[in-house]
């Protein structure tokens, strides 16, 4: 079989994770990588840089664009355009998934192409591929978790005394904290994850944007100690919930006490859990950073690999969109 040639789409935290994975590899090659400076790179990497995108997206030798430059534009309109070339789109960008999900998958499928997304949620955890082949063969009935490496972080540091800026500060150089930290703090990070999560466990592609989300700005290292003197600790949790014609959806901090799982979690880990007939099942691990996040874009890869030897591509994400209906909000 011959190699599998990536264009990626953004060479920060995530993609430098990716290239790291990918040369560990047999079978994967990086043969370009788009970025806003190339000057920046070029030298430092055994990548050719640019930055104009039709240099990597009218490439006849690349098979899989990875999108890892994040925002909405124009990484959708990217994506849309390397469909368009019937190539395969994997990404990490939740705000992208969260908001142009149905209908990228509803793209991908006219093209006969695969778009994949494991990266967009959980970091390195595996937990779309096992909520879509496994979790959801019995119906789930609530989702939630705590999605927010950056937010986990904080509230720590916060209660070891360090101040609310300086915690951010330090998550955004471990490359935790997206490129607008905004989206972590005040909980649209985690909303846009659990509209992916909803989606893909409810068959109902929730707009984050209409849910009730409240992040973690407002909380203050007194609040934290004291709730640490009464033996309770602190976390942004997501949680969206089934219900005939309705699906709650909420972001917020919430109070546990200090032996509960969310409170064990430390740095960029994360917690999900989901309760079908079956119970409840939880998934944790890494949710955050370049390596972490990179095992599940290579593993997408592979997936897709799996598929090129005789150009009939199979589909990893079949039933995503199907079925997906208006949802209803209750608080
Ligand atoms: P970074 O900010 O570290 O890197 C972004 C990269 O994209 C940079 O190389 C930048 O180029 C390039 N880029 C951005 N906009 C453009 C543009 N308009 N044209 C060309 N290049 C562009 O982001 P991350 O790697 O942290 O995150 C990437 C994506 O992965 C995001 O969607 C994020 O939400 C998601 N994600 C991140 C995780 C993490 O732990 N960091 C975990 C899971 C998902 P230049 O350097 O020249 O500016
Ligand atoms: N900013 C995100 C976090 C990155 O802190 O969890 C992983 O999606």
């Amino acid at each position: 079989m011959e190699n599998t040639q990536i264009g990626l789409l953004g060479f920060g935290t995530v993609g430098q994770g990716v290239l790291d994975v990918v040369n560990r590899r047999e079978g994967l090659h990086v043969a370009k990588a788009l970025v806003r400076h190339p000057e920046n790179y070029q030298g430092k990497y055994a990548v050719p840089f640019t930055s104009n995108p039709d240099d990597i997206l009218s490439d006849p030798d690349i098979d899989v664009i990875v999108e890892v430059m994040g925002g909405l534009h124009p990484a959708y309109d990217l994506i849309v355009a390397a469909l368009g070339q019937r190539k395969s789109v994997v990404t990490a960008n939740k705000a992208v998934v969260a908001r142009y999900g149905p209908e990228l998958m509803s793209r991908a499928r006219e093209a006969r192409q695969n778009f994949l997304f494991e990266a967009s949620v959980g970091g390195g955890i595996p937990v779309l591929d096992a909520l879509s082949q496994h979790l959801s063969t019995v119906p789930i009935h609530v989702v939630e978790g705590v999605v927010n490496g950056t937010t986990n972080f904080i509230l720590d540091q916060m209660d070891q005394g360090m101040s609310y800026h300086h915690a951010l500060e330090r998550a955004q150089a471990l490359g935790f904290a997206e490129q607008d930290p905004s989206a972590d703090v005040d909980g649209w990070d985690s909303a846009r994850k659990l509209t992916i999560l909803a989606g893909l466990a409810f068959h109902a592609w929730v707009d984050a944007e209409e849910g009730f989300v409240e992040g973690i700005r407002q909380i203050d290292a007194e609040h934290l100690t004291r709730l640490r003197q009464m033996g309770f600790g602190m976390r942004l949790v997501a949680r969206a919930e089934r219900h005939p014609g309705s699906i709650g959806f909420v972001v917020a901090p919430t109070v546990y006490p200090q032996d509960h799982r969310y409170l064990q979690l430390h740095g960029s880990q994360n917690a999900i859990g989901f309760l079908s007939e079956a119970g409840w099942t939880w998934i944790e691990g890494p949710g955050a950073g370049g390596i972490a996040t990179a095992t599940s874009i290579v593993a997408d890869i592979q997936r897709i690999r799996m598929s090129v030897p005789d150009r009939n591509p199979l589909f990893f994400s079949p039933s995503y969109a199907e079925n997906v209906d208006d949802a209803y909000f209750i608080f």
